[in-house]
């Protein structure tokens, strides 16, 4: 058994006196894609921000590469940062640049790169996701795939070893959906990398999941693989994988 490249345990998460996330574990590996599933506020954005210390977590450890994280000071957690990518649902681009630009900002903030060597990388990372021909558009140009997939070349810009995608798929069509599907795929098997993603898409998590976790009410209620999922007795697990929406 490889060993978790992110560690949680016994994660509490709190706003003010509400707690959404109540002792939670969660171990995900190496070049694996591990799905995070549960209702609509059940705290799956909020698991994701406190493994990145968006928000502090309210006790309980959370390790990224075997390394305690919650209590790191600010700069070496920031080197922890910049080898995990991340795609948030409203990540915009910055409208008031182009895709190229957009793609550059963690290559001209977090190194000391040539802009040569930078121009390359950008060109290489826009190629990836078929987007080099678009690469002096503006976001406003773009379509919601076409964003979705300049955002993800800006997410993995500095080959992060971790990809984190909040609802990557939230407002795309099912083909639009499919093909980022098949390039997170492609991340995972050709550049190596461990992708955690947060989805509801019953047809995407049956493409690209390995591990599911399955979120309800504060807690983990399922973790396995994407087999187990579909066979568990666990009733909102299996609920959800029959009908492939948490509405009863
Ligand atoms: N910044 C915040 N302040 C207070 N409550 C919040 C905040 N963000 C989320 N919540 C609440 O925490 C719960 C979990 O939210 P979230 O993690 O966004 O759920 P999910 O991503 O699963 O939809 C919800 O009840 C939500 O209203
Ligand atoms: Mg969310």
């Amino acid at each position: 058994m490889k060993e978790p490249i992110i560690s949680v345990s016994n994660l509490v998460a709190k706003y003010g006196e509400d707690t959404v996330l109540d002792n939670v574990d969660v171990n995900i590996y190496p070049q694996e894609i591990t799905v995070i599933l549960g209702g609509s506020g059940c705290g799956k954005t909020t698991l994701v921000k406190n493994i990145l210390r968006l928000y502090q977590p309210y006790s309980g450890s959370v390790k990224i590469f075997g390394e305690e994280t919650t209590l790191m000071d600010e700069p070496d957690f920031e080197k922890i940062l910049s080898q995990i990518g991340m795609l948030f649902q409203n990540g915009a681009l910055l409208n008031s640049m182009d895709i190229f630009d957009n793609v550059s900002i963690p290559l001209e903030q977090h190194t000391n790169l040539s802009s040569d060597i930078i121009e390359k990388i950008i060109r290489v990372k826009l190629k990836l996701v078929n987007l080099e021909r678009a690469k002096n558009l503006f976001p406003s140009e773009l379509s919601g795939g076409m964003k979705k997939r300049a955002a993800l070349a800006r997410a993995i810009a500095l080959d992060p070893k971790i990809l984190i995608c909040d609802e990557p798929s939230a407002g795309l069509d099912p083909i639009t959906s499919a093909a980022l599907d098949e390039l997170i795929l492609k991340l995972k098997n050709l550049l190596k990398m461990t992708i955690v993603i947060v989805t509801h898409e019953l047809a995407s998590i049956h493409r690209i999941a390995d591990k599911i976790i399955f979120l309800d009410n504060g807690k983990v209620h399922f973790t396995g693989t994407l087999q187990e999922a579909k066979k568990t007795e666990i009733p909102e697990v299996k609920n959800f994988f029959k009908v492939g929406s948490f509405d009863n």
